[in-house]
């Protein structure tokens, strides 16, 4: 299990090297640590970390989401919940973990803050808090996914070089692929960060669908010799902006549901083969070949 200062100190000496080793640690892990990340604001990341976790839960996964939004939290708010800045609280240590987080079944929230005075003036290093509060927490959980802040911060980049795997949310926007390969350029330079998954919100057609996974694939292993795993994607819908979040995270029935948990369905299929592969000795390589 990690400890922040252990893995921060790692990162200032001895950087590269180390960075790979203690960012995936060479433990065996039981809980599954995603960021849904993107660079861009706006792009669909919190709606769909929200969502993976409520499909998670449902499947029968203990699921944990963490707003890492310091202090523009925007998970509660899509959940119809109160914002009542508690996150303080568990800082100064005047509540526990549990006392702090939403709990829905299978599905758990921290939420962050919004607009906090004590969270602006504290200037808190919130990557190592968040990952604190992960090492103490994560074998409680089969799933825990960090609603990513926009830009290319610290928070943003040591949270995703410190998860598992990375969900970038890319819209057919030139800008948000932009930023996503930014992201991923400083993650792969910095941090060795190799692999990837993408996923396509808000494509208008198959077409435009494939041709935002193929050049954003194409572009980062051209250039930064990186491996990108195409999720797949969400359509644009057509819902209002003020009752997005209730259609969004209520529907079940569409076919864009069916294909988003279908393609939550494939990635998690691979990863239990993956581990078996791992188990059994056998290389990743025979993996792949197994897998297409
Ligand atoms: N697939 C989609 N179709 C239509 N609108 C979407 C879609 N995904 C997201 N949106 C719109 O984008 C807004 C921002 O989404 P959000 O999840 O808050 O983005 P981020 O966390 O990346 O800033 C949503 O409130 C919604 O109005
Ligand atoms: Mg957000």
């Amino acid at each position: 299990m990690h400890k922040t200062s252990e893995w921060l100190l790692s990162f200032s000496a001895e950087q590269d090297a180390n960075l790979k080793h203690t960012v995936h640690g060479s433990g065996h892990k039981t809980c599954i640590k995603i960021s849904v990340t993107g660079g861009k604001g706006g792009v669909g990341k919190t709606s769909i970390a929200l969502k993976m976790a409520q499909e998670f839960a449902k499947s029968g996964a203990k699921t944990l989401v963490i707003d890492c939004d310091s202090n523009l939290s925007n998970t509660a708010i899509k959940l119809g919940l109160p914002l009542d800045n508690k996150f303080e609280k568990l800082l100064s240590g005047d509540v526990s973990f549990e006392e702090c987080i939403i709990q829905q079944g299978n599905f758990h929230l921290l939420p962050a803050c919004n607009g906090s005075i004590e969270i602006f003036e504290n200037k808190l290093n919130f990557d190592e808090i968040i990952i604190d509060i992960i090492s103490s927490h994560e074998h409680q959980y089969d799933y825990i996914l960090l609603d990513c802040p926009a830009g290319i911060g610290r928070d943003a980049l040591t949270l995703n070089a410190y998860c598992d795997h990375r969900f970038v949310i890319v819209t057919p926007d030139k800008s948000s692929i932009t930023d996503s390969y930014s992201l991923m350029k400083v993650l792969s330079q910095k941090f060795d960060i190799k692999e990837n998954h993408v996923l396509v919100n808000m494509y208008q057609n198959e077409k435009q669908l494939q041709k935002v996974a193929m050049t954003l694939s194409e572009t980062v292993e051209n250039f930064l010799g990186c491996r990108t795993h195409i999720l797949g994607g969400i359509q644009k819908l057509d819902v209002s902006a003020e009752g997005f979040d209730t259609f969004f995270l209520s529907e079940t029935k569409s076919e864009w549901n069916k294909n988003f948990v279908k393609l939550l369905y494939g990635f998690t299929e691979k990863l239990v083969i993956q581990s078996a592969a791992r188990t059994s000795g056998r290389s990743q390589l025979a993996y792949e070949h197994d897998v297409h």
